[in-house]
């Protein structure tokens, strides 16, 4: 994606209450020093953080707050000042005025430049980690998304708080360089071009049922909510994404083009039938082994001895597609889930499998990773292994996109 420069780009930056407000400061000067034009406005929280004086200073321009200023409301309204921006930037965004972005409030001058705007929004979130991680805010973060808010950052890190993980709000650079980006894809709400834009991405998700017998099946306690988070967050990366699904109570993430299956072998088919494409994300826990042979009646108890069954090991669809010599998509990631020795098992995994990037973790019991709403990975590739904290499936499915973005721009 072609970043634009910021001579004589007019951002509304929107400071509201955290710590994390003095580094709108330093953001501030950089763009000032790029050549943007800044008009700040800050919450009633923003004020007990930094002075309204140093934005003015460094903005060289008055710093809004009141929304009903009727001196202010005079020389400019608040409505024609999210109209005079080309973006809007909430930083530091904290998890209160995501909330009522996500709710749809206006009561103060920020919430209401927010609603009024028909520019596109860029939020920095920095917030404590069990905040950032609550349902509650994954939940506006999703809806802000689909709304077509874009975010930079969180990052992970040691925090004020004294806690460790994400929730650190993204440094100054890296937050001009979302808003060139942010810039360079337009004005209209909603179509943002994201990192993954113009990426075809195949997910597998869920577990796979291997039939006996037209009732009874082998199956696992893979509930796929990691793999369908996945799907979603790359959607809101902007890919194309084919979900293809075992059986799963959860629903079909909006935009995603789904296939749903039954066992191994109907998930390796759906996954050809979906080749080619430039992303193999292998989320799904496929089942190794399937009966040798499928009774086409229901088995009867009493009748004989008890049945034996002999299994068969299933097509290995990972492997398959990573070593694929025709239509081998860039970058082919698979999921080690493993009771023990997760590190090392893995990293044979890696290269028996033949993919670039395998995301461990651990299903031992007391672990919540089968079925719960959180997740510790590690991300191995030939270079090594990065460990991420405990993060909801949703923030490990974020951090596992961009990873993707990264890996598919180095092929370009
Ligand atoms: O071999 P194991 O099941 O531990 O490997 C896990 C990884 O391989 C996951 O990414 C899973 O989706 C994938 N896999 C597969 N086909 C199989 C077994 C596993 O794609 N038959």
């Amino acid at each position: 994606m072609t970043a634009v420069s910021l001579s004589r780009a007019r951002i509304l930056l929107i400071v509201s209450g955290g710590i994390a407000a003095y580094k709108s400061l330093e953001l501030i000067r950089s763009l000032k020093d790029r050549g943007a034009t800044v008009r700040v406005v800050m919450t009633a929280a923003a004020r007990q953080f930094i002075s309204p004086l140093s934005a003015a200073t460094l903005s060289g321009q008055p710093v809004r707050d009141d929304l009903f200023s009727l001196t202010e409301e005079a020389t400019i309204g608040h409505i024609e000042l999210s109209r005079a921006a080309d973006l809007l930037v909430v930083a530091p965004a904290s998890a209160n005025i995501l909330a009522r972005m996500a709710g749809g409030l206006a009561n103060d001058l920020a919430t209401t430049l927010l609603l009024a705007t028909d520019k596109r929004v860029l939020a920095a979130p920095a917030m404590n980690v069990r905040m950032w991680l609550h349902p509650a805010t994954r939940r506006n973060v999703d809806r802000l998304k689909g709304d077509g808010v874009l975010f930079v950052g969180p990052e992970s890190g040691s925090m004020a708080c004294g806690e460790f993980g994400p929730g650190r709000m993204a440094e100054p650079p890296a937050i001009v360089e979302a808003i060139e980006q942010a810039l360079a894809g337009g004005t209209a709400l909603g179509d943002s071009p994201g990192p993954l834009s113009g990426r075809h991405v195949i997910v597998t998700s869920g577990p796979t049922y291997e039939p006996i017998d037209p009732v009874r099946f082998l199956g696992n306690r893979s509930s796929g909510r990691q793999g369908h988070a996945i799907a979603q967050s790359a959607i809101g990366a902007g890919a194309r994404v084919t979900l293809i699904t075992g059986p799963v109570c959860l629903s079909d993430p909006p935009g995603a083009d789904v296939i749903h299956v039954g066992s191994a072998r109907e998930m390796r088919e759906a996954v050809e039938a979906a080749l080619p494409a430039d992303a193999f994300i292998a989320a799904a826990a496929v089942a190794d082994w399937r009966a040798e042979s499928v009774a086409n009646h229901k088995i009867k108890k009493g009748v004989s001895e008890s049945p034996t069954l002999r299994l068969v090991e299933n097509p290995d669809i990972l492997a398959e597609v990573s070593k694929k010599t025709t239509m081998r998509p860039a970058v082919v990631i698979g999921f080690a889930a493993e009771t023990e020795n997760v590190t090392v098992n893995a990293k044979a995994k890696l290269r028996t499998k033949g993919c670039d990037l395998i995301i461990a973790n651990s299903v031992a019991e007391g672990s919540s990773t089968f079925g719960g709403g959180t997740n510790q990975v590690e991300v191995i590739d030939a270079r090594g292994v990065e460990s991420w904290p405990p993060m909801s499936k949703a923030a490990v499915a974020d951090g596992i996109v961009r990873r993707l973005a990264l890996e598919l721009a180095k092929h370009e």
